[in-house]
């Protein structure tokens, strides 16, 4: 009976959950060319029930108080409005576990509701709107369960003296802390203040001024209109250095230095970028290192991009992630997806750019090694994953986009554009690219905005070279395309021939050359063994490169997969130590997704997921938590 009770209110809602009625705009989109998902609405934002067809948000100001003992941040946020049907009455917010206190406009209390929430998007605040207002104001608090804000103790930090905090809004998680149209396709301008315990620092994805008093209250604006997926907060004992004109690195004061000198080539990213794809257009481009719970290795929010600490590794092997969220500005950030479905030209086009920006910054042949990890990261998930699943204009209708999280809008993304810049020619690839951002600045447009503006364009420029068929099969169905490019690189011919020497017993460990490897060779090397190495193989390749004990936190995550799979006891207290130690999903869940399949490994997750656990952020404890039970 229960159980029918909670389906009956939640179903329902869920399965409705598109924006209440489909305005003009949204009606004019092309049609999905998806034939195996044709009654999709290309443009409607399955994951929200705001209602920006009939009045949408354009700014917010927000003022909210940060209490660390409570684990709540409270306070009050105004949004402004404009309808777009005349007689619009309500304005439909998204919110998950928000308590709503009171809803003024021009002073006075208007009526809301609030309705049930469903489990995943949360509940629906709908406010009646007086006939002459044009902006409202809620006071509200968040809960300390928030999906998009994690609450760390002095512990979790590096300094252990101050706590943090920090929100990760993308895809769905604004809501849980500010209730606005948490829709891609809605853009804002915001201004908040942010009241701190007054030893502590504000920083949003804003405009941060570096030399700001440290008391408490920091003021912050964010001029360009941005999706609520990119408005982000951090709370901490955060102190700035500079490493370049508009680059500088934020973070607790014991890893200021080395992060500043890991990523001290981000300005000369910033200038090769903008050399290639037209101007910055953020002003300041500045990163926040997070502590180890961090979710992502990265998160594009705008100004002031949130970097896992995991990346620090003392030999600026693993910056490729600077690079992608650099290339966010671009791909992302000015030209945005509309909705979750689209989210391949968010992140297709900056994995292309990424790749671009490392191989003028680092030279050809580490490009290529970090092209040939990509394609072997999207070759394991195509082998994996469902057809659905493997197609770039996803069908997410009824799922949380968490939960689909893969290579495909990856690499498979970048995959298409490398097709795409090979068969017109880099240079005019380019010059597509830089009027692409140009053309859709400061948008949110759908995949099949994107195909219009390249058949438009590209195709058009091209017709020997390219055609329409095979852009559709790109982006609407699964696989990849024969005949696609397949990066290639020479470097790690060495390796594979070193790993064939040693499986076939005709070199030890100890006599591969390995002196000049990089750490994409050492992963190549450990990512392309056999599923099956004996412990006698495992302790050769531990004694003669010092595996287990690799501070390389990439190398160590390859090293235990196989010491996981292959159930080599030495390397678990190390694993022990890396999981309740880290809490970036894509290093930990696969670990914990290959010690559920036996009993023993099972156990030993249990043990180290229960200990991790006050430690990691809401959105690893949900990624995970099914391989503990
Ligand atoms: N924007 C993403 C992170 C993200 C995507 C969060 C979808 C929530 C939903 C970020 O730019 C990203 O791609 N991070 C990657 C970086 C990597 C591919 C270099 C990550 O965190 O691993
Ligand atoms: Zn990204």
């Amino acid at each position: 009976m229960k159980k029918l009770a909670w389906l009956l209110t939640t179903i329902p809602l869920y399965m409705a959950c598109t924006p209440a009625t489909d305005n003009a705009s949204q009606a004019q989109l092309p049609q999905s060319t998806n034939p195996s998902a044709d009654n999709i609405k290309a443009g409607v934002d399955y994951h929200s029930f705001s209602n920006p067809d009939e009045v949408t948000v354009t700014h917010l100001d927000i003022e909210l108080t940060a209490n660390f003992t409570a684990k709540v941040l409270s306070g009050s946020v105004t949004l402004d409005y404009e309808r777009q049907t005349p007689n619009a009455s309500s304005l439909i917010l998204d919110t998950r576990d928000l308590a709503i206190e009171r809803v003024t406009a021009n002073g006075e209390a208007v009526d809301f509701n609030l309705r049930p929430a469903d489990p995943e998007l949360g509940a629906a605040l709908e406010i009646n709107l007086p006939q002459s207002a044009s902006q409202v104001t809620i006071e509200y608090a968040t809960s300390p369960q928030a999906s998009g804000v994690q609450w760390l103790t002095p512990s979790q930090t590096a300094g252990k003296e101050h706590p943090f905090l920090f929100t990760q809004a993308q895809a769905v998680h604004a809501r849980s802390f500010i209730p606005l149209q948490d829709s891609p396709q809605v853009r804002v301008t915001y201004n908040a203040t942010i009241h701190t315990p007054p030893e502590l620092l504000a920083v949003m994805s804003a405009a941060n001024d570096p030399q700001t008093e440290r008391d408490g209250e920091y003021d912050f604006t964010m001029p360009q209109p941005v999706p609520s997926y990119l408005i982000a907060l951090a709370i901490g004992d955060l102190h700035f250095k500079p490493m370049g004109e508009r680059t500088g690195v934020y973070a607790e004061p014991a890893l200021l230095e080395a992060a500043a000198e890991e990523f001290a080539d981000t300005e000369s990213m910033l200038l090769a970028t903008e050399n290639t794809y037209g101007p910055y257009g953020w002003d300041r481009y500045d990163l926040l290192i997070l502590p180890p719970s961090f979710p992502f290795g990265g998160m594009e929010n705008p100004r002031l991009s949130f970097i896992t600490p995991t990346v620090i590794a003392g030999d600026k092997s693993l910056v490729s992630l600077i690079a992608h969220e650099l290339a966010h500005s671009w791909s992302g950030n000015t030209v945005t997806n509309a909705t979750w479905r689209d989210l391949w030209l968010n992140e297709g086009f900056t994995t292309y750019l990424t790749y671009r920006i490392m191989e003028m910054i680092y030279g050809n042949d580490r490009y290529r090694m970090e092209a040939v990890l990509g394609y072997q990261d999207l070759q394991n998930d195509i082998a994996a994953l469902d057809d659905n699943d493997e197609i770039l204009a996803i069908d997410l209708r009824g799922r949380n986009p968490d939960d689909v999280f893969s290579n495909i809008p990856y690499e498979k993304g970048a995959l298409f554009l490398r097709e795409l810049e090979h068969k017109v020619g880099r240079d005019n690839f380019d010059q597509f690219l830089l009027n692409y951002f140009d053309h859709f600045a400061f948008k949110s447009i759908t995949t099949d905005e994107f195909v219009a503006y390249l058949n438009k364009t590209l195709v058009a420029d091209y017709p020997e070279q390219l055609n329409e068929e095979r852009i559709q099969q790109w982006i609407f169905e699964p696989g990849i395309p024969a005949g696609a490019p397949v990066p290639e690189s020479d470097a790690f011919m060495l390796v594979d021939q070193a790993r064939q020497n040693w499986l076939a017993g005709e070199k030890a460990a100890s006599d591969i050359k390995t002196a000049g490897w990089t750490v994409h060779e050492w992963l190549y090397f450990l990512n392309n063994m056999p599923a099956q190495l004996s412990d006698e193989q495992l302790a050769e390749l531990d004694s003669a490169f010092g595996l287990t004990a690799s501070t390389n936190n990439e190398i160590a995550h390859s090293w235990l997969m196989i010491a996981v799979h292959n159930e080599y006891q030495p390397a678990y207290n190390r694993l022990y130590n890396y999981l309740v130690t880290i809490g970036r999903n894509k290093l930990v869940k696969p670990l914990y997704r290959e010690l559920s399949k036996t009993p023993e490994g099972k156990a030993f997750a249990q043990k180290a997921f229960a200990e991790a656990r006050p430690g990691y952020h809401p959105l690893t404890i949900k990624a995970n938590e099914g391989f503990v039970e």
